[in-house]
């Protein structure tokens, strides 16, 4: 069938948008034990009207999507309406992750700050439209497409506690058994290329290294790290790029 596509004015940019048409269709809620489904009434649409007319909060990055496989080869996300980063979060979805994003950077303790940047990162990619709406699933959370960026016909959007909730228990378990002191573990990233660390100073290697062309890590990190603002340089990220025109020929020199 024809995708149905409307048009709309983005403040943030200054244009005016094309984008596949949307409507609230189902809402889950929950009222003590017990989970109800209702049609979206006429107060559940005000609402969301008086969220969309909201301004975008700063937090929310808003740059364009630079040209890269993922997003403008494998799949066009353009004819998902999706030309720039913030166009990849409904108008609720944006405000709910801009407030967690301030809260969490308005801590003062840099190691605090940055394991709840951590766990609000988590709910990036499902607080998206990339999350699809999987009726069957155990949960609403986590349900978009591994390895590509695929916007489904049918979006799923949870409320923030219900995708962090759970991952707050696990994440407090999980780093309850780690050392918790400062200055014991160090962490560098960058390309192996250029490696800081002198001769004789290390006693064991341990390598995930990348595989060929399946997965195009920095494209796919691009929508996260956009909310730190330190973006992967993918130039020498060893991988079969076909956007960059990197093929194995040219991984092997
Ligand atoms: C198989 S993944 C490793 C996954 C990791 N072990 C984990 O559990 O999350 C390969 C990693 O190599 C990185 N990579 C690609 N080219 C690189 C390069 N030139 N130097 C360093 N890392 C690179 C990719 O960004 C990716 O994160």
């Amino acid at each position: 069938m024809e995708r149905l596509y409307e048009t709309r004015f983005d403040a943030v940019i200054g244009e005016q948008i094309r984008t596949p048409k949307r409507t609230p269709a189902r809402i889950n809620y929950s009222v003590g034990a017990y989970k109800y489904e209702k049609s979206a009434d006429l107060a559940d649409l005000a609402l969301l009207e008086k969220i969309a007319n909201l301004p975008l909060p700063p937090e929310v990055p808003v740059q364009k999507l630079p040209y890269m496989h993922m997003t403008h080869e494998r799949a066009r996300m353009d004819a998902a309406g999706v030309t720039h980063v913030h166009h990849f979060f409904l108008p609720r979805a944006a405000q709910a992750l801009a407030a967690l994003w301030r809260k969490a950077s308005a801590e003062r303790d840099g190691r605090l700050r940055n394991m709840l940047l951590f766990f609000v990162e988590q709910a990036i990619w499902t607080l998206s439209l990339l999350n699809r709406y999987r009726p069957t699933g155990f949960s609403q959370v986590n349900q978009y497409l591994t390895g590509v960026y695929y916007v489904a016909s049918q979006h799923s959007e949870p409320s923030p506690w219900y995708v962090l909730d759970g991952k707050s228990k696990r994440l407090t378990s999980t780093f309850s058994v780690q050392p918790r002191k400062a200055g014991i573990v160090t962490n560098q990233t960058g390309t192996c290329a250029v490696f800081s660390v002198g001769d004789s100073a290390v006693d064991y290697v341990f390598t995930d290294p990348p595989f060929g062309q399946n997965i195009y890590y920095a494209d796919l990190n691009y929508l996260v790290e956009s909310w730190h603002r330190v973006l992967t340089n993918a130039e020498p990220e060893a991988i079969v790029d076909r956007a960059k025109k990197k093929i194995s020929s040219t991984i092997r020199r």
